[in-house]
């Protein structure tokens, strides 16, 4: 039997059957509309194709005398495919061995696999004819049997069956709790004004007051309900957690029953050790007697935003929830401590912080990455460094330092790159190269010890478990023995060749380097054609600069620096080279014309540091809003 003759036979069997139940024409009109459709594809001459239509509509006209005289008409065409096209049934399709119930549509060239989900895509009976994998040779499909129908049928009965009582009892659940919620309205708690005032603490300054009534104001971070009586909340301010247990009418209020994590509340309370071999974070928890809703979350709280399924790019759009989190809290704790790090380094060690501006008119690191504006009619970019105009304050401060935004319009998608990132930078006059790069030790090494010393150490920890503060002196490798450590340790470039004198080692191979290495190199002396005009000449080796990356395993660079140009005339010469304007530059060349000096500086990224002290995997997670090719929000 062929694909159309099967057709036609099943379209005859259903156009029965829907007499018998008086199926409207439009069934029948549909039906055949399908048949028609297939004749087409099968090649079927457009007569026998009126024929079909010929044949079956006069019964089925006897059905509904409204259109029994557009039936009984013999219709044409044209007429039959407009009629068509404003309906919709069609037999399903399945095949056991090429459908699928996910991805399939029921159709004949997307079958479902199953009847039993031909039946579910329906929704109810009486179900359209099903199609099945035909047993005869050459022929794909062929009528369910009526047998199998049966069978299937039964199925899906029990399935919907199962799912009526499902929606019934959510149903009657829903209205207990509708019931409930109301009934909660009566229920009112209040401050009973017989028990001593509350002192008012912050978290982590609670422990002065066990034994005694306290407030404390904050974030449902965890809930849990316990039978009707009892509920315990963890609360959180920013300063720490706090186990709360709010029982018998506390927790039967209106709010009680409505309340989600990530609500903000007030709960009135006495502190109270927590039993032996029972624990919860301080030691201590609440054992509330009165709390207020300060502000609702909705239902379902964060959760419902965020959770172990959401992607990257969700978290992402919604950094502002995420942040809250246990682990993003504690990396954003360990930022602020990193950040007092660098300016207690600073401050013992006499630099003077400077506040220099992030609208400027100069490069610093090549036009390529420069975020450009217009600035009241005049060219304008975001700083990338803020460098040079440190190297202009040394002469009225000595050493100085700066932490401030810095802006870098690359495209790179990689875990090290942002659009803009924090810039720690340091420069120093009446250094030599190796002064600069004992500088550099120093604050990486002093800074980490401070920051381990402090009361953020153990986030550091819980974070980084294996973190150690480095040893000095670190590994001091020139850039041609890098080259000639890549060849050595089969380290090669994309193209699969070897990195030759004047390539720049890409992020990948560099990390390669580090992590073999496995300790902090400082990688000095690249070629002067490969670096920024500003950077000093090695006099022994001209053809490369005092320059220096320290690389630090996990993340690769950290740190770039150099000793600078301070002859006027070899400035002019690096401008040039660059194809630079000096037009812009005049108060950076004055720094070399009143009164030069040998002078060194460098910038870290804050970010990257972090990614190292805390084995992060990208600096996305160690900023608070990261701007990235292809982010600039929240
Ligand atoms: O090596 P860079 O480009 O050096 C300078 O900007 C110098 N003018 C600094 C100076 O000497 N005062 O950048 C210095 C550091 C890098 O080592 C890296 O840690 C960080 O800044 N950095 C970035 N961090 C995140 N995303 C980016 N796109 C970064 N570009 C640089």
């Amino acid at each position: 039997m062929s694909i159309h003759s099967t057709a036609l036979s099943a379209a005859f069997k259903r156009f029965s059957f829907h007499v018998l139940k008086s199926a409207s024409l439009r069934q029948f009109v549909s039906q055949s509309r399908a048949i028609s459709q297939r004749a087409q594809q099968q090649h079927i001459p457009l007569s026998s194709k009126t024929q079909t239509v010929q044949t079956l509509a006069p019964s089925a006209v006897s059905t509904k005398a409204n259109i029994s005289s557009s039936a009984k008409t013999l219709m044409s065409q044209d007429q039959i495919t407009e009629s068509l096209s404003k309906m919709d049934i069609s037999p399903i399709y399945t095949s056991d061995k090429t459908g699928s119930d996910d991805k399939g549509e029921g159709t004949l060239d997307n079958p479902f696999k199953t009847p039993l989900q031909a039946m579910r895509h329906w929704g109810k009976e009486p179900f359209p004819t099903i199609y099945v994998d035909s047993k005869e040779e050459g022929e794909k499909f062929s009528v369910i049997s009526q047998a199998q129908m049966k069978k299937i049928t039964k199925i899906y009965q029990r399935e919907a069956s199962k799912a009526e009582s499902k929606i019934k009892k959510e149903a009657e659940e829903a209205a207990k709790r509708a019931a409930n919620l109301e009934e909660s309205k009566s229920i009112v708690i209040s401050e009973d004004p017989a028990l001593p005032a509350a002192s008012a603490s912050k978290i982590n300054g609670l422990s002065q007051y066990r034994g005694q009534r306290v407030k404390v104001y904050g974030w449902v971070h965890r809930l849990r309900r316990q039978g009707k009586n009892m509920m315990f909340v963890v609360l959180r301010d920013g300063t720490g957690y706090l186990q709360c247990i709010l029982s018998d009418n506390l927790c039967k209020t209106y709010e009680a029953l409505l309340l989600t994590t990530e609500s903000s509340v007030r709960i009135f309370g006495t502190l109270k050790e927590v039993p032996e071999g029972k624990s919860a974070p301080g030691g201590h928890e609440l054992d509330a007697d009165y709390w207020e809703i300060v502000g609702r979350s909705p239902a379902g709280g964060v959760d419902n935003v965020l959770n172990v399924e959401s992607n990257s790019d969700v978290m992402y759009q919604n950094r502002h929830l995420w942040i809250r989190g246990e682990n993003m809290s504690k990396i954003l704790k360990v930022r602020h401590a990193t950040i007092k790090a660098f300016r207690d380094h600073y401050y013992d060690r006499d630099y003077v912080e400077v506040t220099p501006p992030t609208m400027v008119q100069c490069q610093v690191e090549g036009g390529s990455t420069l975020f450009k504006f217009d600035y009241f009619g005049e060219e304008a970019y975001l700083t990338q460094s803020s460098q040079l105009y440190l190297e202009t304050c040394i002469p009225a401060l000595g050493n100085v330092y700066c932490i401030a935004q810095s802006y870098r319009a690359e495209s790179s998608h990689t875990r090290r790159h942002l659009s803009e990132f924090t810039h720690i930078e340091g420069e120093l006059p009446f250094i030599t190269f190796d002064q600069l790069l004992e500088a550099l030790e120093d604050l990486v090494c002093d800074t980490a010890q401070r920051i381990m010393d402090s009361k953020y150490g153990q986030l550091v920890l819980d974070l980084h478990p294996e973190f150690k503060v480095p040893q000095r002196p670190f590994k001091r490798m020139d850039y041609r023995e890098a080259i000639a450590y890549c060849k050595e340790h089969d380290i090669k470039k994309e193209d699969g060749t070897y990195f030759e004198f004047g390539d720049d080692i890409p992020e990948a191979p560099e990390r390669k380097m580090t992590d073999m290495i496995g300790e902090p190199i400082l990688l000095c002396r690249f070629p002067k054609a490969m670096k920024a005009f500003y950077m000093q000449p090695d006099l022994a080796d001209p053809i490369v600069t005092e320059s220096v990356d320290l690389l630090l395993p996990n993340v690769g660079e950290i740190i770039g620096g150099s000793m600078r140009i301070y002859d006027e005339k070899e400035l002019y010469a690096g401008f040039k080279r660059e194809g630079i304007s000096p037009d812009n530059y005049y108060w950076y060349v004055d720094q070399r014309k009143y009164g030069t000096t040998p002078h060194g500086g460098y910038g870290l990224g804050l970010e990257r540091y972090l990614m190292w002290l805390l084995n992060s995997n990208n600096v996305r997670e160690t900023c608070l809003y990261p701007r990235t090719a292809d982010r600039c929000k929240p």
